[in-house]
């Protein structure tokens, strides 16, 4: 028998909590066993009822329950699988509970748990029930006080948030170390760490003149790889005081690394947990990509210092109000530190891929969802980078001067407070007198809106115009959608001269932002000397599919003279998805797949134009993705993408042959040692760009060479895995695994090392087949337990090697399910967050449909599936 479906929570169902939380005193006495949390709530009601109080808890042994100092009877509450309930409790008492908990075999990594030799804890969103009964809600907030006890050579080390106030020895080799945390905060934001680890040491010098102690804790091993993430800790924190006026506000602020986390990291008030990989980082080792990624999630978990912590979220269905905002910081941080051209690019290849991808599926949800059954399943690209596109749509609507005003009133209105989207956007209204009722719906209504654009021009009336017509298809729940409110930002070209033109609706100026409100609307320019070539959407201005019927030559003429990067770069995208998407029905329909002249010459033209930067090169010459080929086709075939993508990308690598290796040499230094800096960050990526794109010429014996030298004489990361991964595609399975026997010897020792190996060849179609998988999954490296060893080989297979998962045969879904059944009864947020291909069912032809639903099927047949799980196969299925 199937059980019920887990229990559906609805945004419209909120109530304020019953109770207050005035204070909380936590005491853990840690062993090898378990642990005893010993807590003490100070409570008072709040809701004038004198309903019974209710506390969540899960998998905890109770132990002692008192009131006042009472200890109660039996009789006196009642416990069940979720929760504690006292039916009869004063207004204004203290509540005592001693219960025993698991660490050592918690594997879902939620809770206490334990990580190699360290204890840890992960609480968002709903994991501090797991250490024991509380009102786990992050309205509910309070100030903690927590004292930690353990073994004292064991765990030197005991850290939880705020300052420490007491420490000292115990009997029997133990000592224990109690903090207090002044800022009221929700328990999703509580923290503990004990564990023997190096901590390296620094200081922040705010602008209002205090020092703060800056410390990162790592396992004594990586004592080396430090220095990174504190650097990027410094910038963030002085970018934020700089850019929002926000500064720091404990005299301490420390950094965990810990092998096993089920995500990229948590901001625990004033203890930061991050996953190993998303923290640690040395020259030789961390490529310049993750290097980028440390400094934006650093930046990240620091902002929400602000942006989550001193306001919070009223309830779960606010997510994006500390997430989307909080991802949109750190995009402006990291444009602001590298390339705000590339950071543009790069955040809208995501967005493109794998949001719209989510938007177009069956857990489609608004940024601001209205219903879930697990909350973990709502850590999504939609909340996150969704979320952070609707911010910055404020920013363009209101300009830099009101949406900083904006922030200012938000943060110091809603301080030590737990609110919701709607007071955000409340401030954005306020402070710039605009109304911004119907913008508002981009938080609730769900999926992906297209907006079409076509245009007339009327050469006796001097006349251009813009038709626009917009829509958004139906997704879960939402048949009907009202129109958007979409910041178009636009400009027209002179079709001769390729000047920009002076708008009057800009006074002037060449380049405005129009708000596109109804469902259809038209816009006219008047005193247009000739037809121009429209550039619309610039900078990707709002998270909607555009079209507009552009002639292949308007797309190279907008490549060549758009004075807006980001659409430089996308007539690019436009036209190189035309060329493959043109092959495609070419090789469906048995026609010889020919590649037109014109694009490779233009692609010529890009790599010689000696006036683009490097950085902004290499994005020009990436041909679009085919996972992005993929989400905008009705039905994709995924072998006839493959193959149309490979035809294009060995038409350049042949006619450029010698292009591309002038420009390889001119970018390959041999000497190249680690410098950080942009431009040599640049040139690595340039020269790695086009190593990949020489390895899809039909004879690639020069290419392998070169990729050889480059892997035997690298003195970076960066260039020893482009090398390798440049190898592993070569077609050559010998040099291929010979390349990775030996780089796995050199790194072997090294986890984040391991990792980027692991999925190098995990996603590469060209080597890894499903066997290969399975084999790896032995290798000794490999623990089924760690949530980066899951994503480096099964992930990076399932999501990257699109070949591979998606054989004709089924068996890659197959694959995936077992995994799916076989993590769930360990990790239900790892196994539900794997499972996300399996969902896009819809995309592909019927017999992969129907073999991807049989899988989807047989998971839904197990008994026993986690909610997590649960909730997503039951609204995939048909
Ligand atoms: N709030 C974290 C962030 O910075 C997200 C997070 C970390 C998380 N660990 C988690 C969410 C575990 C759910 C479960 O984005
Ligand atoms: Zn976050």
């Amino acid at each position: 028998m199937k059980e019920a479906s887990p229990r559906t929570i609805y945004l419209k169902d909120y109530t304020p909590p019953a109770f207050d939380v005035e204070h909380i005193d936590l005491c853990f006495r840690l062993f090898e066993d378990g642990a005893e949390v010993v807590s003490e709530l100070r409570l008072k009601r709040c809701d004038g009822g004198n309903g019974p109080l209710v506390l969540d808890g899960e998998e905890l042994e109770l132990r002692e329950l008192s009131i006042d100092g009472r200890i109660l009877a039996s009789a006196e509450y009642s416990v069940d699988d979720e929760s504690l309930t006292i039916p009869v409790v004063p207004e204004h008492f203290v509540l005592r509970c001693v219960t025993w908990i698991n660490p050592q075999d918690n594997k879902r990594l939620e809770g206490l748990y334990k990580s190699s030799t360290m204890f840890c804890t992960q609480c968002e969103a709903e994991g501090f029930r797991r250490i024991t009964y509380y009102l786990d809600r992050p309205d509910v907030m309070s100030v903690f006080r927590t004292r930690i006890e353990a073994d004292k050579s064991l765990y030197p080390v005991l850290l939880s948030n705020g300052n420490p106030v007491e420490q000292g020895d115990l009997d029997g080799g133990r000592h224990f170390v109690t903090w207090e945390d002044p800022f009221r905060k929700p328990c999703y934001l509580f923290a503990l760490v004990a564990g023997d680890l190096y901590v390296q040491e620094d200081s922040f010098m705010r602008a209002s003149g205090n020092p703060v102690a800056l410390k990162i804790y790592v396992d004594h091993k990586n004592s080396d790889k430090c220095d990174y993430a504190l650097d990027a800790l410094k910038r963030s924190m002085r970018w934020d005081e700089e850019v929002y006026g926000r500064e720091y506000d404990l005299d301490i602020f420390m950094i965990v690394a810990v092998d096993d986390f089920n995500m990229g990291a948590m901001e625990n008030k004033g203890l930061n947990i991050f996953n190993s990989s998303c923290v640690l980082a040395k020259p030789d080792a961390t490529t310049d990509a993750a290097y980028q990624r440390i400094e934006a999630i650093v930046a990240h978990e620091y902002f929400h210092n602000w942006s989550g912590n001193r306001v919070t979220c009223r309830d779960w269905f606010q997510l994006s109000l500390k997430e989307g905002f909080t991802v949109y910081r750190d995009s402006q941080f990291s444009a602001d530190m590298n390339s705000a051209g590339v950071k543009r690019i790069d955040d809208v290849n995501l967005l493109r891929t794998a949001q719209f991808a989510e938007d177009a599926g069956p857990m489609s949800h608004p940024v601001r969802p209205s219903s879930f059954m697990e909350i973990s399943n709502f850590y999504t690209l939609t909340v996150y980078e969704k979320g952070a596109e609707v911010v910055r749509m404020y920013h363009t609507l209101l300009g830099d001067e009101l949406f900083r005003q904006g922030c200012d009133v938000y943060f110091e209105r809603f301080d030590g407070q737990a609110v919701t989207t709607d007071d955000f956007a409340a401030c954005m209204a306020e402070v710039s007198g605009r109304d911004l009722c119907q913008f508002k719906r981009w938080y609730e209504q769900g999926g992906t809106p297209r907006v079409q654009v076509t245009s007339n021009y009327d050469a006796e009336k001097q006349q251009y115009i813009l038709n626009f017509q917009q829509s958004c298809p139906p997704t879960p729940g939402q048949d009907q959608k009202q129109p958007f409110h979409i910041p178009i930002e636009l400009g027209l070209l002179d079709a001769e001269t390729g000047q920009p033109l002076p708008l009057e609706q800009a006074g002037g100026a060449t380049t405005w932002v129009y708000e596109l409100k109804d469902a259809i609307e038209s816009l006219v320019f008047n005193g247009i000397a000739r037809e121009p070539v429209p550039s619309l959407l610039r900078g990707f201005s709002a998270p909607v599919k555009l079209s507009y019927d552009y002639s292949d030559e308007q797309l190279v003429f907008l490549m060549r003279h758009d004075e807006d990067s980001f659409n430089r770069w996308d007539a690019g995208q436009r036209l190189a998805l035309r060329v493959i998407q043109n092959l495609v029905s070419d090789a469906l329909s048995g026609k010889e797949l020919v590649v037109p002249e014109f694009f490779v010459e233009t692609y010529r033209s890009v790599l010689k134009n000696a006036s683009i930067d490097k950085a902004m090169l290499s994005k020009l010459l990436m041909l679009p993705a085919e996972s992005y080929l993929i989400e905008l086709a009705d039905c994709a075939d995924v072998d006839a993408i493959h193959a149309a993508r490979k035809v294009v990308r060995k038409a350049l690598a042949e006619s450029m042959k010698e292009d591309l290796l002038a420009a390889y040499r001119e970018n390959h230094l041999e000497t190249d040692t680690v410098d950080l800096g942009f431009d040599a960050m640049s040139a690595r990526a340039l020269k790695n760009m086009l190593l990949a794109l020489l390895m899809g010429a039909q004879d690639k014996t020069d290419a392998l060479a070169l990729a050889q030298k480059q892997f035997e004489s690298a003195a970076n990361m960066t260039d020893e895995i482009g090398a390798l991964s440049a190898i592993v595609s070569s077609g050559d399975r010998a040099a291929g695994q010979a390349a990775l026997d030996r780089f796995y010897k050199k790194w072997k020792d090294d986890a984040q090392v391991v990792e980027l190996w692991f999925s190098v060849q995990s996603a590469n179609s060209e080597f890894a087949d499903l066997s290969h998988i399975k084999a790896l999954m032995q290798h000794e490296a490999f623990q089924i337990t760690n949530p980066n060893k899951v994503r480096s080989v099964i992930g990076a297979f399932c999501n990257q090697n699109l070949q591979g998962f998606h054989q004709q045969d089924g068996s890659g879904y197959e694959f995936l399910a077992d995994r799916v059944i076989e993590l769930d009864g360990m990790n239900p947020q790892i196994a539900s967050r794997l499972l996300s291909p399996l969902t896009r069912w819809r995309k592909f032809d019927e017999s992969r449909q129907s073999m991807m639903q049989a899988q989807l099927k047989r998971i839904f047949a197990q008994g026993n599936l986690s909610k997590d799980v649960r909730e997503v196969v039951e609204k995939s299925l048909p």
